[in-house]
């Protein structure tokens, strides 16, 4: 697999060819050559393309699958490509995560645009915020991580946030907006929302309605700084793995205490949302009583979503099924007073419509 850079400006246009659905349907991994899925619905059509995008495309004779540039950096993405994309069943084209800051600024400039487009439904508006969550998330993930860097991903994630307080009406009817294909982004936004919906369920007042969003947001980031190898096993952890992903609360902990931008509770979030109530878990192995109670809520919700969402080794539980997960785990790990609420919650208009 090889990363071409170059279309030729002689040659007809990639995206005019004819697409052939088994070049794009082959199945690799395209983040492993660094690159990052971008949904269609994030790219303004009638605009320069922010960064070059990319398909990957099948070579049949050479049996493998090339990334080829398919819009080069500031060339117009056209409305008419994105329509032939989508009717191949093609969401999304791909990034490289190299561009990232060049795509996080056209974000700053056109995410009010791209959300707030004529006609965009509910569910469309809510598929964007939860994109753009994404790729924030990405890059948050592939920076260097320095601290200007991480302030403004911080920055991005306080938008989506406050994005989803302004219009509560994107956190009803979630299940047709949560992501079951799980990578600690798409769990991370899910986390969010779902942590945001159930808040509100609960009439929690808004300032801890967005330390839960902002938490739900951050509360893995401390896998950043662990092997990408461990992030992107297919299979299950052994001990050893399993013991250094049980740094993550305290290694985000760490990277966002200097991020003025981040509330306390959100610290707290992020270093206790694996605490059990009768003081198994970790870090710091406290009980109910002592944990903040929004590590607590967002304890639940983060099993939750874990146990609904694929995995390479697991298929999704049904909700009923990691509802009674959550009951049967209720006194040992998460306490007898949030789980109630949170099966109430999933029974909502607020979860499912
Ligand atoms: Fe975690
Ligand atoms: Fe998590």
């Amino acid at each position: 697999m090889t990363k071409d850079s170059q279309a030729g400006s002689q040659e007809p246009h990639l995206l005019d060819k004819p697409l052939d659905r088994v070049s794009l349907r082959l199945d690799f991994n395209p983040v492993e050559m660094g690159f990052a899925p971008l949904s269609l619905q994030v790219l303004v059509a009638g605009r320069p393309a922010p960064v070059d995008l990319y398909l990957p495309i099948a070579d049949v004779k050479r049996r493998r699958v090339e990334m080829k540039l398919a819009c080069p950096q500031g060339k117009t993405f056209l409305a008419t490509w994105r329509e032939r994309l989508v009717r191949r069943g093609q969401r999304q084209v791909f990034v490289s995560l190299d561009q990232g800051p060049a795509l996080m600024e056209y974000f700053d400039r056109y995410s009010d645009e791209i959300v707030d487009a004529p006609g965009i439904t509910l569910k469309q508006r809510a598929v964007v915020v939860r994109e753009l969550a994404a790729i924030n998330l990405r890059l948050m993930f592939a920076s260097d991580l320095t601290p200007k860097a991480l302030e403004g991903s911080v920055a991005r994630a306080q938008q989506t946030v406050e994005r989803l307080a302004r219009e509560s009406q994107i956190l009803t009817n979630l299940t047709a907006v949560l992501r079951s294909d799980y990578s600690v982004y798409t769990h991370s936004i899910n986390v969010c929302m779902l942590a945001m919906a159930f808040g509100r369920y609960l009439d929690l007042p808004p300032g801890r309605i967005h330390s839960l969003g902002m938490g739900g947001l951050l509360h893995d980031v401390g896998m950043a700084q662990l092997p990408a190898a461990i992030l992107d096993k297919p299979g299950p952890l052994n001990a050893e793995e399993r013991a250094l992903v049980r740094r993550h609360p305290v290694l985000g902990h760490r990277m966002l205490l200097p991020v003025g931008a981040v509330p306390y509770d959100v610290l707290m979030i992020v270093r206790h949302h694996h605490e059990n109530a009768d003081g198994s878990g970790y870090p710091d192995r406290l009980t109910a009583d002592k944990t903040p109670y929004l590590a607590r809520l967002l304890r639940v919700v983060d099993a939750y979503d874990a146990m609904t969402s694929r995995r390479p080794y697991q298929d999704p539980r049904p909700p009923f099924e990691a509802a009674a997960i959550l009951i049967q785990a209720m006194s040992d790990q998460f306490g007898q007073d949030i789980v109630p609420a949170f099966i109430r919650f999933l029974g909502s208009p607020a979860f499912s419509g």
